[in-house]
């Protein structure tokens, strides 16, 4: 039932171009440069003049979430905030009629992201669900929803869920932008053809394989990692961080490039390693500032860069290349080199990937 893979977390790591493609099928038309929802079709003039988006969930879905937060603001122009299910739903957060409620959740089924769900129904917001499993409870208690249609996810590190959920939550700004007349159709037709191609590009990055658990053996033993990224990859930061300790028990921590002056900094010296998430976009120069702050203090810069990125590449100790893409969708490539990267490093520190200690796939319990 692993279709000859080691593990669960590998297959599904390698499922990703199919993942991607199935929850793109039928929802993203080329030749139209158009997109269709049919799960929100009805909910749709409601969610195009909403006041707001509240986006909640945990752990990796909170991650997709945050990098939803970056699309439906810079492609639909709609104001967002994203929110641990947890914090919202125990404090007294503001929601109301105006607003809609996005929750994100694989499993359908995670106590603090239903109860969020709840308590932004009670307020009379609308309530929409990006699930993967099919009539799950978050599933069927909000007023519509996009599945994921990743397909089932064992290993307990979330992986095809996650680049499938940013998929979804891609094209539901694409459709909101265009709807709201906030995306020129020129940029929505680009960002179309590019998404079509996201599968293949998946495809290249899952061959260099080999490269990566070559770093992998050069830094099993690491003890503390730190993952840096600026806008779009920023969340990737904070998802490759969080792989990595799920399932290797090694410490790491994702930050925004820019805060790492702040704090981390200090940490930083030649037992560091530290995971650059560097797009090609306008942010560049000033990650390539960071990147020299790292290795002023011996650091050793792994990067996930931009093929043509030359002057990161020249850089970094390590680096593995991404094939170019719109910076917007750029996660949806730079995630898998770090899923491959804490598969490996756990493998060899002779973890059970699969069913890391004291995680549960689904957390149903508060
Ligand atoms: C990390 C992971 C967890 C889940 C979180 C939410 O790899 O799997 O952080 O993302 O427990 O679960 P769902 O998405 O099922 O609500």
């Amino acid at each position: 039932e692993k279709g000859g893979y080691p593990h669960f977390m590998l297959k599904e790591i390698f499922e990703q171009p199919r993942a991607i493609s199935d929850c793109l099928r039928g929802r993203l038309d080329v030749e139209s440069h158009s997109v269709q929802l049919g799960g929100i079709a009805d909910v749709l003039d409601r969610l195009v003049n909403a006041k707001r988006v509240i986006i909640a969930a945990c752990g990796t879905s909170w991650h997709a979430g945050l990098v939803g937060e970056y699309l439906f603001e810079h492609l639909a122009k709609l104001s967002v905030e994203v929110e641990y299910a947890s914090e919202f739903r125990y404090r007294e957060a503001l929601i109301d009629e105006d607003d809609v409620m996005l929750v994100v959740s694989q499993s359908g089924e995670t106590a603090d992201t239903l109860a969020a769900l709840r308590t932004a129904k009670r307020h009379g917001a609308l309530t929409l669900g990006v699930c993967n499993v099919v009539g799950s409870t978050i599933a069927r208690d909000t007023d519509a929803g996009v599945y994921t249609h990743a397909g089932p996810e064992i290993g307990v590190a979330s992986t095809k869920a996650f680049t499938t959920q940013v998929s979804v939550l891609a094209m539901m700004a694409i459709m909101l932008g265009q709807r709201r007349g906030t995306l020129d159709s020129e940029y929505a037709a680009r960002l179309i053809e590019e998404l079509d191609r996201i599968p293949d590009k998946v495809e290249k990055i899952l061959e260099q394989k080999d490269s990566i658990k070559e770093i992998a053996r050069l830094f099993t033993y690491a003890p503390n990692f730190l993952y840096l990224g600026r806008t779009y990859n920023f969340p990737v930061a904070l998802e490759g961080a969080l792989k990595l300790k799920e399932i290797s028990y090694s410490h790491a921590e994702g930050y925004p490039a820019a805060e790492m002056k702040h704090g981390p900094i200090a940490l930083i010296d030649d037992m560091m390693p530290v995971v650059v998430v560097a797009a090609t976009d306008h942010t560049n120069e000033k990650m390539i500032s960071n990147i020299e702050e790292v290795k002023a203090r011996d650091g050793r810069i792994i990067s996930i860069t931009g093929e043509d990125n030359s002057e990161v590449i020249d850089l970094s100790e390590f680096y593995c290349s991404i094939p170019e893409t719109e910076d917007c969708l750029s996660p949806l490539l730079t995630s898998i080199p770090l899923q491959l990267l804490s598969y490996y490093i756990a493998v060899n520190r002779g973890c059970d990937v699969d069913q890391p200690r004291n995680l549960a796939k689904s957390v149903t319990v508060e």
